[in-house]
């Protein structure tokens, strides 16, 4: 499988923006004179004072610093708004489908700039100003990405909040970047069940004193907690002001969100990226990588909590002037042919999601998709984990009638854009491979002694020079920022991910080599799994690591020891369980519990995560190295009482 190549459809050859020898050439100019390349492309969006100064970045781990078009100065929200409303006011911006199919909506670029503009008036007459930072824990619902782009019109950085969190985890966020508003709805609505925004928003609260004001979107009109004075309705307030608000003038490098993302130690750390770079970037790669065309419908499923959605159904799209839709709901309510219903009811072209949910409805079966007719799909996408080639074929054959090129995308939250991927008119496919990296990317596979490998060769991936959309920092901690991503490899951006390069130079992502988990294409830290697990009175340690997971890609295996005079049971599990599920939140939730009286631990009482890897792989045989064990009984009785053992 891995050495089939599926060549270039000639019309997609024919029509795409670049073909195979426009990918060669632009990418080696791209590399050979980034600030040429760059300073051309810069013009994709509109600035306010246009820059001179293209690049200026350090890897340096002593002075990391990435600044690009520094001198420029722009509004984001203008460029993804006002900028298109002469040409395409009327036209279709956002496409909504709700969680109940009959319920949709379609806003143009004109709506759109009226409901940013009165909904940035609203922050305003809060007290909002360019540098605050706010909270933004919504459904998906259009709101959401007003609400963003609010931000973004009067320079107040956003970070949103992934509504499936719990209240601790938004409350540790709040703090995180002291937020002093924050924007919520009365409650989601998901798969036919209410997600209690508000509820969790208040209970959050307890923690904030700081926050002033939470700005409430109406969604179900459910019964919710209120309290006057801080609390105020969007569609009271929006009515009360104007429907015009200039956009503010804001630096290339003025922040524009922060978003939390686990890591392999501590708490999840702010993401920081910034303004000009970022839309370069993002527009850039929405453009090429699904080859957009005007009048394309496009769809990614993802949610704005994540950064796809930010990158890919918000700022992307829109700086781009596209249609993007926006999906309330999950791919099997009311049933697993949902998201094919949704593409023949939209006639959607470009369609983007991520491999755990292309594997659960491949196990809802074939007829499901057979029984729609799908022929608007032209383009089909994958992010966000490692895609089996099982589930490629699947993909390809089924939902796309082996006729739609796949682009599986690879970036993180870091890298602000997709970074190695096909062209749809450029490259042939490799089931499985994220294949070439993107204009400017240049990727490295470096070893464990720091170095690099050349050739077919697997390692660790990294990124040897910056590209616009780099994150800038994470908020508040530049030291983190530099330990994290600087440090391992002197000069260079270290992903965290390993990853092999064949014979064609073709680039196979593995997965991560750190103590981060990739569960349904959401990152967890084990650390934070960990820590809420030794909260609980009965638990005197933990030790989270993944393992191979059918459908979300790796699942969440918990190593647990009790207190003395605690006994195991199926209730304890339970009930440990739900303490993560309430704590974190449901993706949190371990898969697997398995009690451990001791846990391998190096002399020196260090865990041997390494050796609990194993284990929870199965990989019994291959335990490597194991002297250097405090108490080798330990790992024979991990082995004898093996969870899932068959
Ligand atoms: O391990 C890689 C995996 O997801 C990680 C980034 O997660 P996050 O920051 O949450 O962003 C996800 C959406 C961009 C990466 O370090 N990953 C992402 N895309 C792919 C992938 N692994 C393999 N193939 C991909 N296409």
């Amino acid at each position: 499988m891995q050495d089939t190549v599926i060549p270039v459809p000639e019309d997609w050859a024919r029509r795409a923006y670049v073909d195979d020898a426009a990918y060669q050439q632009m990418y080696r100019r791209s590399v050979d004179d980034p600030e040429g390349f760059w300073a051309e492309h810069g013009k994709r969006i509109d600035w306010i004072r246009p820059y001179s100064r293209v690049k200026n970045t350090s890897y340096d781990p002593h002075d990391v610093s990435i600044k690009w078009f520094e001198d420029g100065t722009l509004n984001v929200a203008a460029n993804c708004i006002d900028r298109h409303l002469e040409e395409r006011g009327d036209q279709v911006a956002i496409i909504w489908e709700g969680d109940d199919p009959a319920d949709d909506a379609k806003i143009t670029y004109r709506e759109l700039h009226e409901k940013v503009c009165r909904f940035a008036n609203v922050l305003k007459k809060l007290g909002a100003k360019k540098g605050d930072r706010i909270t933004i824990y919504m459904p998906m619902i259009p709101e959401a990405a007003y609400a963003m782009l609010a931000c973004a019109r009067i320079g107040a950085i956003h970070s949103v909040v992934f509504g499936g969190f719990s209240p601790d985890s938004l409350a540790g966020r709040i703090q995180g970047c002291d937020s002093n508003i924050v924007i919520t709805a009365d409650e989601g609505l998901r798969g036919g069940r209410k997600v209690p925004l508000k509820a969790n928003t208040d209970e959050a609260l307890k923690k904030c004193p700081t926050v002033k004001n939470v700005v409430v979107v109406r969604r179900t009109g459910g019964d919710i907690g209120w309290e006057e004075g801080r609390d105020v309705w969007l569609h009271d307030e929006m009515q009360a002001v104007s429907a015009d608000c200039p956009p503010e003038e804001m630096n290339a490098e003025d922040p524009l969100f922060i978003l939390y993302t686990s890591g392999s130690t501590g708490q999840p750390k702010g993401v920081l990226h910034t303004s000009g770079g970022y839309l370069v970037y993002a527009s850039m790669t929405h453009h090429y990588v699904f080859d957009y065309h005007d009048g394309d419908v496009y769809w990614c499923t993802a949610d704005v909590g994540w950064v796809t959605g930010h990158s890919y159904i918000v700022y992307g799209p829109l700086a781009n002037g596209a249609t993007t839709l926006m999906f309330e709901g999950v791919p099997n309510y009311p049933t697993a042919a949902r998201f094919w219903e949704v593409c023949d009811k939209h006639k959607v072209n470009i369609f983007y999601t991520a491999p755990t949910a292309i594997r659960a409805l491949m196990g809802a079966g074939d007829d499901l998709v057979k029984k729609t007719d799908r022929s608007s799909l032209r383009l089909l996408g994958s992010v966000g984990e490692p895609i089996n080639p099982e589930a490629w074929m699947w993909y390809y054959n089924v939902v796309g009638d082996g006729r739609c090129p796949i682009v599986d995308t690879w970036w993180q939250t870091e890298t602000g854009g997709i970074l190695i991927t096909p062209l749809p008119g450029a490259t042939g496919l490799k089931p499985g491979s994220a294949t070439r990296p993107f204009f400017g990317i240049q990727p490295a596979l470096m070893d464990g002694e720091g170095n690099e490998l050349t050739g077919a060769a697997s390692g660790n991936l990294v990124i040897t020079d910056s590209w616009p959309g780099q994150m800038r920092t994470v908020y508040g901690d530049h030291e983190r920022f530099v330990q994290t991503y600087f440090s391992t490899y002197k000069g260079m951006y270290f992903t965290g991910d390993g990853c092999r390069r064949d014979e064609d130079g073709y680039y196979w992502i593995t997965g991560r080599v750190d103590d981060v988990i990739n569960v349904s294409g959401h990152r967890m830290g084990t650390a934070e799994v960990e820590s809420s697990l030794v909260a609980h009175p009965k638990v005197s340690e933990a030790a989270v690591v993944g393992y191979p997971h059918d459908i979300k890609g790796q699942g969440i295996y918990a190593y647990v020891t009790l207190m003395s005079g605690e006994t195991p049971s199926e209730d304890l599990r339970k009930e440990l369980v739900a303490w993560v599920r309430k704590d974190i939140g449901p993706i949190a939730s371990p898969d697997l519990i398995q009690w451990a009286p001791g846990l391998p631990k190096t002399r020196s009482g260090k865990i041997m995560r390494r050796i609990l890897r194993k284990i929870a792989e199965d990989e019994f045989s291959n335990l490597g190295d194991t002297s250097t064990l405090a108490d080798p009984a330990v790992v024979d009785d991990l082995i004898d009482n093996r969870q899932n053992r068959a």
